[in-house]
């Protein structure tokens, strides 16, 4: 069977990339790989934990050098994580490798969808929706500019959601 281009999910924290990737390619038949899953796989660590010990900028080397890998497979699933479209190489990697997909959800949304969650770093502080709203204007435009197909998560759950995705990727 010839090589089908990858569906690759962006977009923030708390949009469902993971719920709905999972989905996704249990609908296509396609194995389905997570960036932060993966990453922490192979630290054998968590992601509070690479955060505390190697920065934010540690995390970001290893996101990316995770995309250069997770890029090289064909016919699979790929969530990323929010923050996958900050570097410039990660935005082309992903463009190269098949098709993006944008999740894309509201601030309000994400607050109550992350409220309990203790495994994002850059959540764990009081002025949580300040932060998310900061992150929306600057990376909005990133994922604007990096996907091919953009799909609401906020107004349905996300078996609808994947079937939006499937109708248009197939047409
Ligand atoms: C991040 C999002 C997280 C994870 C890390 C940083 C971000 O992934 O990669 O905590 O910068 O938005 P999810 O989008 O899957 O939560």
């Amino acid at each position: 069977m010839p090589a089908l281009p990858n569906l690759i999910l962006i977009g923030p924290m708390g949009a469902g990339k993971s719920t709905i990737g999972r989905l996704l390619a249990a609908e296509l038949s396609r194995e389905f790989l997570d960036s932060d899953h993966e990453i922490q796989a192979r630290c054998g660590a968590d992601i509070p934990w690479i955060f505390d010990v190697e920065g934010e900028a540690g995390f970001r080397d290893r996101e990316t050098q995770m995309i250069r890998e997770l890029a090289r497979l064909d016919n699979v699933v790929i969530a990323t994580g929010g923050g996958a479209v900050l570097r410039e190489e990660n935005r082309r990697v992903l463009r190269d490798c098949g098709t993006v997909v944008y999740l894309y959800t509201t601030v309000e949304q994400q607050l109550r969808r992350t409220a309990k969650d203790r495994n994002r770093p850059l959540l764990q502080r009081d002025d949580r929706e300040q932060v998310l709203r900061e992150m929306f204007v600057q990376r909005d435009p990133l994922y604007r500019a990096t996907a091919d197909i953009i799909v609401r998560t906020d107004r349905r759950g996300p078996r609808a959601v994947v079937n939006e995705i499937v109708r248009r990727v197939q047409r």
